[in-house]
C-alpha cells in the first residue's frame, strides 16, 4: 500500500514536522498542495498547540500530521548541570549573560496523558512519534479515535520493534538527516546507517509501508527512494527557506551560504545526538561532549547564549539543524516545493 491510499494523500510526500521552525503554515501549504504537511508540538505548551490546530483545521480539510517526542524525561542530576554550566561560563563573561538569570529544567515536553486528551479535541487523522512509542496506555489513548500512527526508525532492529507495535508506517531515517536522530533501542552511532543503506534493509524487514528520510532533496531523490522500495518520503531541510517556515534570519543565511556544507551530529544544544551546521559551539564545546547534560536538560543553560548571541547577529550558539544535503532549499512557496518534488511520478 502506497502512503497516497494510506493517508488519502495526492502526492507520496510527508513534510517533516521541524520543532522550533514551523509551525501550522507550513504544515497548511503542503496539506493543501497535495501532500501530507506536519505540526510539531515538542515545543509546544498544549495551549498553543491547540491554537494550531485550530489554525490548521479553518485552512485545510486535507489530511496532515501532529508530530510529538516521547523520550523519558532524565532525573535532574545537579552536579552535571554545574559542570555543564562551567564549561559555558567563558561565553557568559564573553556575551555579558547574568549567570544568575540562567534557566534550569527541560526544554521539550514527552508526549503526555494531558496532551493526548487535547489532541483527542481534534483527532488527526495522522500522529507521529520521534525516539520510539509513547507507553502503550498512552498509544491506546491516540488509536481511540483511529489516527494513522508513524514512527522514526534508525535501525532494522527498531523498524521490527515499531512494527510489533502495530505502526502504520514507520520513517526510516538516514544519517543524512537534520534535527534530531530519532533512535531509541540503542544509543551507539556506529548503527546508524545513511537512507541508501537503511530503507531496502528496512521494506526487506516489515509489511507495513517505508517511509524514506534524510538527504532528499529534489524529484530524482524522491524517484531514487521509490525505487528502493519506499511508499513515500519525508523531507525536512529542504522546506527550511519556505517563506511559511519560521527559520529565524541566522539559520537561513547558515543554510543559504557555504557553512551549510558543513554539518555534524552534536548533543551541546540538548544532549542529544542532532544533526546542524556547525558553528563556533559545535567547534569549540562540541561537536559531541559528555559535558552535555542528558537529553533535554542541556538546552536550559544554551539558550541565554543564543538569545544574546542572535541579538547581535550572531548564529554563533543557535542550533542551525539541517540535513546533508541543502541543495534543495528555495525560498519559494512550500506548495510549489512539493510540487517540484512531485515532478515525473508515475502517478502524476
Ligand atoms: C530543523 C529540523 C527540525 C526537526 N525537528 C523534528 C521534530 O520536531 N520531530 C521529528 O520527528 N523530526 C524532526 N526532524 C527530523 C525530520 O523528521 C526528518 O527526519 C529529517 O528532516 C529528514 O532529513 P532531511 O532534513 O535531510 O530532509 C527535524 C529536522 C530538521 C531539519
Amino acid at each position: 500500500m502506497t502512503p497516497d491510499r494510506l493517508f488519502d494523500l495526492d502526492l507520496p510526500i510527508i513534510q517533516a514536522p521541524m520543532a522550533g521552525v514551523q509551525g501550522s503554515a507550513l504544515a497548511i501549504a503542503v496539506s493543501n498542495a497535495g501532500g501530507l504537511g506536519s505540526l510539531p508540538c515538542a515545543l509546544l505548551s498544549v495551549d498553543a498547540m491547540r491554537a494550531e490546530l485550530a489554525a490548521i483545521r479553518r485552512a485545510t480539510t486535507r489530511p496532515y500530521n501532529v508530530n510529538f517526542f516521547c523520550h523519558t524525561p532524565p532525573a535532574a542530576d545537579a552536579a552535571r548541570e554545574d559542570a555543564w554550566r562551567d564549561r559555558l561560563r567563558p561565553y557568559y563573561d564573553e556575551l555579558d549573560v547574568d549567570t544568575r538569570n540562567v534557566p534550569s529544567g527541560p526544554g521539550r515536553a514527552p508526549f503526555s496523558r494531558e496532551i493526548a486528551d487535547a489532541l483527542g479535541e481534534f483527532a488527526p487523522p495522522v500522529v507521529s512519534f520521534h525516539f520510539g512509542l509513547p507507553a502503550a496506555d498512552l498509544l491506546d489513548r491516540v488509536r481511540a479515535w483511529r489516527p494513522k500512527v508513524l514512527s522514526s526508525a534508525t535501525t532494522v532492529e527498531e523498524a521490527r520493534w515499531l512494527e510489533a507495535r502495530g505502526v502504520d508506517a514507520i520513517i526510516a531515517q538516514g544519517l543524512e538527516a537534520g534535527g534530531h536522530r530519532g533512535h531509541f533501542l540503542s544509543d551507539d552511532l556506529t548503527a546508524q546507517l545513511g537512507t541508501f543503506a537503511l530503507v531496502p534493509q528496512i521494506v526487506k524487514a516489515v509489511r507495513v509501508p517505508v517511509i524514506a528520510a534524510g538527504g532528499i532533496a529534489d524529484a530524482a531523490g524522491v524517484a531514487a527512494m521509490l525505487a528502493l522500495g519506499a511508499a513515500g518520503v519525508q523531507i525536512g531541510t529542504a522546506y527550511l527557506l519556505c517563506p511559511e517556515a519560521t527559520t529565524s534570519a541566522v539559520h537561513r543565511a547558515a543554510l543559504a551560504g557555504d557553512a551549510a556544507r558543513h554539518t555534524a551530529l552534536t548533543n551541546v544544544f540538548t544532549g542529544r545526538p542532532a544533526r546542524g551546521i556547525v558553528n563556533r559551539i559545535l567547534r569549540e564545546v562540541g561537536p559531541m561532549t559528555d559535558l552535555a547534560p542528558a537529553f533535554p536538560l542541556a538546552t536550559a543553560a544554551v539558550s541565554p547564549l543564543r538569545q544574546a548571541a542572535e541579538a547581535k547577529g550572531s548564529g554563533d550558539f543557535s542550533p542551525l539543524w539541517s540535513g546533508q544535503n541543502t541543495s534543495g532549499c528555495q525560498p519559494i512557496p512550500a506548495a510549489d516545493l512539493t510540487r517540484l518534488f512531485a515532478k515525473n511520478l508515475p502517478s502524476n
